[in-house]
């Protein structure tokens, strides 16, 4: 009988001694399960710049995985504890005791360097993915900022046909007005590459181009080398860096449609106030369907004549004009706007 006792005592020794050790090598492969998902995670947001919504989900991914595998570790080495003193309940003398009390010999010291590190990749992976969604303009009550995070990334790949396009062919109006005639003040609001800026300043006219995009800013000026346009940061609808100067031209191709419609009235009025009396506002209008990726609200002629009338500007349309380059579902409707 004492013997039999004895048999199962001893079976359940070595079985309890084997999962101890099973559960240990599991608790030491969870940083290496923790690196792996969170580099490939990481790495997966490197290679996706073009898909900030992907990046978010990526980081998310990483956010939950380290926090998860945070507390499998709490529970695991929880489990290991109840083996542990059982282990050492059945075996008093030949158990091998480390009651440690100083900070790096204590128990559970192994199990809380691993937390930490696992704790410091999450709050990296949030940190990075609040950063994400402040670039691509998800956070911040800025209606265009998401259009801005939009041409921040494309800006490369944009440029190219935007530099296609002569700016004769681009502002047929803009050229008889501006073409071999005294030099004016103008002002080009969302200038892009600059290819406009660069053609009017070539001309003579002394030009200031404002363009919240900074990876369009820094193709502008490599671009056109040679321009001497005056580079401002700034967006409508409020335009706080521009303070004393007032224009004779003010330029808005592509870009009203960017305006979030209840603060165009708010950004015409700053439009006018940048005015001399005899200054113009010349916008081209788009129409099509919607473009979620670069936040496009709908223009309509209409709408911005309603704005215009209280403000005291009249409204002159020069016709619609297809899209130069070459969506046949756009179309571009020019307008001036004068005091
Ligand atoms: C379609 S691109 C047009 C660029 C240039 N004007 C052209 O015709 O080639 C629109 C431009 O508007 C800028 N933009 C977007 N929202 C803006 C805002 N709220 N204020 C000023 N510019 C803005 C963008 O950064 C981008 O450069």
């Amino acid at each position: 009988m004492m013997r039999a006792q004895d048999d199962v005592a001893i079976a359940s020794f070595n079985q309890n001694s084997e999962t101890f050790r099973s559960l240990n090598q599991l608790m030491w492969q969870i940083p290496l399960i923790a690196m792996t998902l969170t580099g490939g995670l990481w790495f997966g947001v490197s290679k996706s710049e073009t898909s900030p919504l992907f990046q978010i989900c990526l980081l998310g991914l990483s956010t939950a995985g380290n926090v998860g595998l945070l507390i499998v570790l709490y529970r695991l080495r929880y489990v290991m504890e109840r083996y542990l003193s059982w282990l050492q309940k059945f075996d008093e003398n030949g158990f091998v005791s480390a009651p440690g009390k100083d900070i790096l010999t204590k128990p559970y010291m192994v199990r809380s360097t691993f937390q930490i590190l696992l704790l410091l990749a999450a709050i990296t992976s949030v940190i990075l993915m609040v950063a994400t969604m402040k670039t691509a303009g998800w956070l911040g009550d800025d209606s265009s900022a998401r259009a801005v995070a939009f041409y921040e990334r494309q800006a490369k790949d944009l440029a190219e046909n935007y530099e296609l396009i002569p700016f004769e062919d681009a502002h047929p109006v803009l050229f008889n007005e501006l073409g071999g005639k005294p030099p004016r003040a103008i002002l080009d609001v969302g200038a892009g590459t600059g290819r406009d800026v660069s053609w009017m300043a070539a001309n003579g006219h002394s030009v200031i181009a404002v363009e919240p995009a900074a990876s369009f800013r820094a193709l502008a000026t490599r671009l056109h080398p040679n321009s001497s346009p005056h580079w401002l940061d700034d967006r409508l609808p409020k335009l706080e860096k521009l303070t004393a100067q007032r224009f004779d031209w003010i330029v808005l191709s592509a870009v009203w449609m960017h305006v979030h419609p209840k603060d165009r009235p708010d950004a015409l009025a700053r439009l006018k106030s940048l005015l001399t009396p005899s200054g113009k506002i010349y916008v081209t209008l788009r129409s099509g369907p919607p473009d979620q990726a670069r936040e496009i609200y709908p223009v309509t002629v209409e709408e911005l004549r309603d704005i215009s009338r209280p403000l005291g500007l009249k409204l002159q349309e020069y016709g619609e004009r297809e899209d130069l380059l070459g969506r046949t579902e756009v179309k571009w409707r020019t307008v001036v706007l004068s005091q």
